[in-house]
């Protein structure tokens, strides 16, 4: 398990949020297999943990009118950017997902968590808070990036010297290269077990970006590129989402079981 920045205060990391340029997520396709996940949210009770500036909020809100959308950020100036695009249509706090949320236990009927648990130095504690104010039937949609869909090259992204050849050389969300304030790289059976011992039953498994490191490089991208929407449709029919860089799974609190469950 790969690590960088855990050494830093809970203040110190919140600072370093709110001063990161505010960037824009990984856009609509991953919003999209996000969404697809998640199933139909009419009239549901949502929240968006980590919902940085709310991209996927405002995706909810365009496509069903009547779900109760909340989302919480531990950067009060991620919130206040997310305020200011959605207005009243998403309530939002800033809370750390680790030190509690401000919600009754059992308040939301889907919870989203996407490219957060990474960056928590208590993932589990994150994932348990999120069990707790999901309703017993509840689902949570999480993604974590999958350091196993960068096989072997995940291991080496230490020796790579110098900033501009990590960023040719590792993708944005390895910890060597990217600009979160602290960061972990999980490989595929490591995003399972964290998910289980958070308190959750994974009941789909899903992916994003199979084989990364092909689009890294200009001469393997440029090949990749127009296999790429085939192999993203194909890679999960035959089970191979531990080669997808961006791991999306569906999740139940323990004890409840989706029909069509896996495992
Ligand atoms: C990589 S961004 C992902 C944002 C968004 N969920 C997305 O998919 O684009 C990570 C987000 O998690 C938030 N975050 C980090 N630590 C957190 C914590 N302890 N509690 C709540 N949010 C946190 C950060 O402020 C940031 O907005």
């Amino acid at each position: 398990m790969i690590k960088t920045g855990h050494e830093l205060s809970d203040a110190e990391i919140r600072r370093r949020y709110d001063a990161l340029g505010h960037r824009g997520g990984l856009g609509p396709a991953f919003v999209e297999r996000v969404l697809a996940l998640a199933g139909d949210l009419s009239g549901a009770r949502v929240l968006d943990v980590g919902c940085g500036m709310g991209a996927l909020l405002a995706a909810v809100a365009a496509r069903w009118p009547s779900a109760r959308l909340h989302g919480v950020d531990v950067s009060t100036a991620r919130v206040r950017t997310t305020a200011a695009t959605l207005g009243s249509r998403v309530a939002l706090a800033d809370a750390d997902v680790q030190h509690g949320l401000p919600f009754a236990r059992g308040s939301f009927d889907v919870v989203f968590c996407t490219e957060v648990l990474e960056h928590l130095k208590a993932p589990e504690r994150g994932l348990a808070e999120i069990a707790r104010v999901l309703a017993p039937d509840g689902a949570l949609v999480v993604t974590v990036p999958n350091a196993t869909g960068f096989a072997p090259f995940h291991r080496l992204g230490a020796l790579v010297p110098g900033r501009w050849l990590r960023g040719k050389l590792l993708p944005y969300e390895h910890p060597a290269n990217t600009d979160q304030p602290i960061d972990t790289c999980f490989t595929y059976r490591e995003i399972l077990a964290l998910v289980d011992r958070g308190g959750f039953d994974v009941v789909r498994i899903a992916g994003y970006r199979y084989f990364r490191y092909l689009e890294m490089l200009p001469l393997f991208r440029t090949l990749y590129r127009p296999l790429a929407p085939l192999v993203e449709r194909a890679a999960p029919r035959v089970a191979a989402q531990r080669f997808a860089y961006n791991l999306l799974l569906r999740g139940t609190p323990r004890g409840v079981r989706a029909p069509g469950a896996v495992g």
